[in-house]
């Protein structure tokens, strides 16, 4: 017998659902290239860090040993200093910019044998989806095993972010450049970008728009000094504490940083399954809490913003990174609360109005930099929606998050699996077949056992 479905859900029938269950299942099985599953099936060939995350977790829901794999196959890409880098070119070069060459990472003493890189990170999932393929295997012998394996590599890699990136002890972990946010061209780093000033840019070619339309990626003056800060980093050997000195972008970032606690804090459950200790992580823990709270959180605003490292100053940009806080469960009952009733559901800046159905643009819709259509600065992303999702859940908002996961839900069965949406009517955007977008469908349907441990 079918179960019945409720009210408002965009499958009208369970074969409707499962149809658009199995369509998710071979958007990842398409993007499969071997060693790793594309984030997209034209626009990025390679391996990502957050994505290949994301996309084990998702195959974790219909294949555990493929799943295992890819959390393998990005582990192959990480530094000898416990650096996972943000993009692994397993296949050499290929139509995306900038290729393996571009990086120059033989020029730093801690890059990987064997394999070729990026020199940037990008924001640590990894923890927590491994975390959550754990929760979810039926193979409980292989799944513990590959914990054991594995889970050295993720507490090198969380030393890395800290003694990299917070060597002064602050309790934040900085980002040096805007793609290791994953959210590129957010208007939070219009500020604290523009004051780098690009100057002998070495010479590139955009390879973005062949695939995407140009208005909805970042613009040149982004890549100017997208590539501009690159170079600089090569220059510098990728020495992490020239870099952290050095670097004219250097920003603590809400998103990153509730990415990391989160991390932090599924990191601290799988050293426990294993009978790891844990105080070193439940330090940086207990500190990354303090300093987001005491340093990020603008109590006139009633938003968290990221802060500018380098020129020492808040950037107050309304994104929907402030909504992470949620996610990691940084907030305190009444922050959630002006968070949730002043913010999420104002329909000025992020709740569904008559021009805009959907839920949740990535820029408040009233922010000076939104454009529905352009990447980071306003159309809805389906990991956000997720992480706000999982949020709302953790605060009791559970009408609310329904609303955020039918309406995910509701533009992937419509659009198909896409990159992004136009948060008005909905209409895909970006790279399509897009493989995270499918591995969180099949997290929003099949929901995460209850009672397991871990
Ligand atoms: C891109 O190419 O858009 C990526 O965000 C860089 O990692």
């Amino acid at each position: 017998m079918e179960e019945p479905v409720p009210e408002g859900n965009p499958f009208h029938t369970g074969k409707a659902r499962g149809d658009f269950l199995a369509g998710a299942r071979e958007t990842l099985t398409a993007n499969d290239v071997g060693d790793f599953v594309k984030p997209g099936r034209y626009q990025y060939p390679h391996q990502w860090n957050w994505d290949a995350a994301l996309v084990a977790m998702g195959l974790a829901h219909f294949d555990e040993e493929r799943a295992r794999k890819e959390v393998r196959s990005l582990l192959q890409g990480q530094w000898l200093d416990g650096m996972i880098p943000h993009v692994v070119y397993h296949n050499g070069s290929s139509d995306y910019f900038p290729g393996p060459d571009f990086w120059q990472i033989e020029q730093s003493v801690a890059a990987p044998h064997g394999v070729r890189t990026s020199g940037l990170v990008q924001p640590p999932l990894l923890a927590t989806c491994v975390r959550r393929m754990h929760r979810r295997a039926r193979d409980r012998q292989a799944s513990l095993a590959f914990i054991q394996e594995i889970y050295p590599r993720l507490l090198n890699w969380h030393r890395w972010l800290h003694r990299a990136r917070d060597p002064e002890g602050t309790g934040l972990v900085a980002i040096v450049h805007p793609w290791e946010s994953g959210t590129d061209n957010a208007a939070r780093f219009v500020q604290p970008l523009m004051q780098v000033t690009p100057s002998q840019v070495p010479a590139y070619q955009r390879r973005d728009s062949a695939h995407v339309a140009a208005e909805e990626r970042p613009q040149h003056a982004d890549y100017e000094r997208f590539v501009y800060l690159i170079d600089r980093f090569r220059q510098w050997a990728y020495e992490p504490e020239i870099i952290y000195q050095r670097s004219p972008f250097l920003v603590q970032d809400t998103l990153f940083n509730a990415i990391t606690y989160q991390a932090h804090e599924d990191l601290i459950a799988l050293a426990d399954e294993i009978g790891e200790p844990t105080a070193e992580l439940e330090r940086w823990r207990v500190r990354l809490r303090r300093a987001f709270n005491a340093k990020l959180w603008d109590e006139e605003e009633g938003l968290y913003f990221a802060f500018d490292a380098r020129h020492h100053q808040l950037v107050r940009e309304n994104g929907v990174a402030t909504f992470l806080a949620l996610y990691a469960g940084l907030a305190d009952k009444e922050q959630a609360e002006v968070l949730v009733g002043a913010h999420l559901e104002n329909p000025e800046e992020y709740g569904p109005d008559a021009n805009s159905r959907f839920r949740v643009p990535s820029q408040a819709k009233n922010n000076y930099f939104y454009e529905p259509r352009r990447y980071w600065r306003g159309p809805v992303w389906i990991l956000v929606n997720w992480m706000v999702m999982q949020g709302l859940e953790r605060y009791g908002y559970q009408a609310l998050a329904e609303n955020v996961r039918r309406d995910s839900l509701a533009l992937m069965a419509d659009g198909g699996f896409f990159e992004y949406y136009d948060p008005r009517d909905g209409s895909p955007a970006g790279a399509s077949d897009f493989s995270w977008s499918a591995a969180l469908a099949l997290e929003m349907l099949e929901p995460l056992p209850l009672s397991r441990p871990a």
